[in-house]
């Protein structure tokens, strides 16, 4: 490491992490700690704590998205923003989100180590729902705060069991009074890659250039329900059979697409009435695609929607199409990426340009503040799945990417 930059406490965080693991934890090693549930709670105020002991004054805004700020010598300036999320999917794992949340919280226990005041403040974000597991869609807090859906519509969407957002934040006791929305001199977001590519190449930092182009479709697959035995095969309208056709078909183009880096699968089924002695008059089906090149994301896109309305002809359904969420960005400030190139090298780290394969935080805020990412390793790009594991040695240095660059730009 170059002479007189900073450095982040390496055990100190991988302590913060251990802690953290512990809340939610599922199946030994993984988490499940969905947003808004107890578990959330008993993570956000455990951040709310460390904050504050670290001098941070701690704001929540109206979506219980959670401001910690450590100020800055010229209050009138808009703060450094360093974020990511504290919920997980319900087979999550230990870094997904959080290790970004603790590597913001990093960089404000190292600058009070050293006793360093910033021109600008840093101020660490932990954004509301990022993963869409209870509640949907993903990105919820940060779509939100960006002003990309409204509030309202938010705060009224219900979980499988009817809860809504506003009954869930008022449970748990984080339906601030700050409003939605406030300025930021930048947006840094560290996150794991959640892919294979750093892991497998050796790479330690990723400067990530720009998303994959995303979509999700919700499918509601329309039938009619009989008898099992005594319906003739040739008068069926079974909604499964229907479901199985686009399910498979889905799949094989994203099998056609995967040379050039395409992705497709079915994330959610639910059928009625899914019982026996019958078959299903409904089910409702969410597909998710992703390209990394936009031209051939819109190719797959037709090839999907081809496949929907022939698996409808074939299985004597309806298809309903309504789009459930899209997402990937080109809005990743150059400005931005700029300071992270120019740091890395300052710093004397290897690392290398990519494209992020899952969606963050981070698209959002990028079309309200100047914004980038650092993609840190992680094994074997398993992610979304209790096994993700990271190595604190492999870490350590996009996490003092993040501190060196936060400071260059605070203090800019
Ligand atoms: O689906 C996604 O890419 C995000 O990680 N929830
Ligand atoms: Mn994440
Ligand atoms: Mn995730």
């Amino acid at each position: 490491m170059v002479a007189n930059v900073l450095e982040i406490n390496p055990e100190r965080l991988w302590e913060s992490l251990e802690r953290s693991a512990e809340i939610g934890r599922f199946r030994d090693v993984g988490l499940r700690r969905l947003a808004l549930s107890a578990e959330d709670k008993q993570m956000r105020d455990l951040f709310v704590e460390w904050a504050k002991t670290a001098g941070c004054k701690v704001e929540i805004d109206r979506l219980g998205n959670i401001f910690a700020r450590r100020t800055g010598s010229d209050p009138t300036l808009p703060p450094v923003a360093i974020g990511s999320h504290l919920d997980t999917q319900i087979c999550g794992g230990r870094y997904d989100g959080i290790l970004g949340v603790l590597c913001g919280l990093e960089v404000v226990r190292t600058l009070n180590d050293r006793g360093l005041q910033t021109k600008r403040g840093i101020e660490i974000i932990c954004w509301t729902n990022e993963e869409g597991a209870r509640f949907s869609p993903p990105m919820m807090g940060s779509m939100a705060f960006a002003r990309q859906i409204p509030l309202e519509s938010v705060l009224a969407t219900t979980d499988d069991d009817g809860i809504t957002v506003a009954q869930a934040l008022d449970e748990i006791g984080y339906a601030g009074a700050a409003p939605i929305g406030r300025a930021f001199d930048c947006y840094l977001e560290l996150h794991i890659e959640q892919a294979p590519v750093l892991d497998r190449e050796g790479c330690d930092v990723g400067i990530v250039v720009g998303g994959y182009k995303t979509r999700a479709l919700r499918l509601t697959i329309k039938g009619d329900t009989g008898h099992a035995g005594g319906t003739p095969m040739a008068m069926r309208r079974n909604a499964q059979v229907g479901a199985g056709y686009v399910i498979a078909a889905v799949n094989d183009i994203g099998l056609g697409y995967a040379v050039d880096e395409g992705r497709t699968t079915t994330t959610r089924i639910e059928s009625f009435p899914n019982l026996p002695g019958t078959y299903a008059e409904q089910v409702k089906l969410t597909i998710d695609y992703r390209h990394i090149d936009p031209a051939r994301f819109e190719a797959m896109s037709k090839a999907v929607e081809a496949a929907i309305a022939e698996s409808a002809k074939k299985a004597n359904v309806e298809i309903d199409v309504a789009t459930g969420w899209s997402w990937g960005t080109e809005l990743f400030a150059p400005e931005c990426i700029d300071l992270l190139r120019a740091t890395a090298k300052e710093l004397g780290l290897p690392y290398r340009e990519m494209r992020s394969q899952a969606g963050h935080d981070a698209y959002a805020v990028a079309t309200m503040a100047p914004t980038a990412m650092i993609f840190t390793p992680c094994h074997d790009g398993i992610s979304h799945n209790v096994n993700e594991a990271i190595e604190l040695t492999r870490s350590v240095p996009g996490a003092n990417l993040l501190l060196n660059a936060a400071v260059a730009r605070a203090n800019r």
